[in-house]
């Protein structure tokens, strides 16, 4: 059973995607995860962002894995090249330089033939931007979460703020709108909904009420 939750930047995804896969006991795939870590690697190793055939290669070779301990289907650590950088893909720098990678078709055909080997023999719950579209066309559940730009940037806040980063809120909403722009207007794979997929508003709701319903819809598909 594959699970593909798509949405733009902090639309809840990752808060509901792990929570779901925990009430399920489906493992959680993170595909922004990757393409962050491909990001940090790149501005670790001094590769510039505008070097379309060096990241590429990175992409090629980099060795992007989850950790995960004991049964806990969410993983623990991300890794590359088994250096730990769980912490370190969630900085503002990483937030910016993301996308310049994440828009590479080189970056994003490796990126794909990786996140299919990652869910091969397991059920799982895969959160990304491309997932029901490009990924896994064929995903017996096809969810797209939205919410409002100035929920996502409360959001975003709180979780920025948990991490110890402080930010003005217009200027995480502005960053929001931007992202959503370069994510969706990009060629390669743009971040829509798949034809088939479901889109809810998140706005207002709760983890657990979103968690509620699509846990219903996974049983119903299941049953
Ligand atoms: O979901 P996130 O914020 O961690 O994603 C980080 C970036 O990676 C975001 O700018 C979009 C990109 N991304 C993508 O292009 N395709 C995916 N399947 C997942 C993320």
């Amino acid at each position: 059973m594959i699970v593909a939750i798509d949405g733009p930047a902090a639309s809840g995804k990752s808060t509901v995607a792990r929570a779901l896969a925990r009430r399920l006991g489906y493992r959680y795939l993170d595909t922004g995860a990757m393409y962050r870590a491909l990001a940090e690697e790149a501005l670790t190793s001094g590769v510039p962002l505008d070097d379309v055939e060096a990241l590429a290669l990175l992409a090629h070779d980099a060795h992007i894995a989850f950790e995960y301990e004991g049964d806990d289907p969410v993983y623990s650590r991300v890794t590359v090249h088994g250096r730990d950088v769980t912490r370190a893909i969630r900085t503002p720098a990483v937030d910016a330089a993301v996308s310049a990678v994440a828009r590479i078709p080189e970056v994003r055909a490796a990126m794909v033939a990786e996140q299919r080997r990652c869910a091969e023999g397991f059920d799982v719950v895969v959160e990304g931007r491309d997932i029901g579209t490009v990924v896994f066309p064929d995903a017996e559940v096809k969810v797209y979460l939205t919410a409002s730009p100035e929920e996502r940037a409360s959001r975003r806040l709180r979780d920025r703020e948990g991490a110890g980063y402080r930010e003005e809120f217009e200027k995480v909403v502005a960053d929001i709108v931007a992202r959503d722009e370069a994510d969706s207007t990009r060629d390669a794979s743009p971040l829509k909904p798949a034809k088939d997929a479901l889109t809810l508003d998140t706005t207002g709701l709760t983890v657990e009420q979103v968690v509620d319903r699509l846990a219903r819809i996974v049983s119903e598909r299941v049953a």
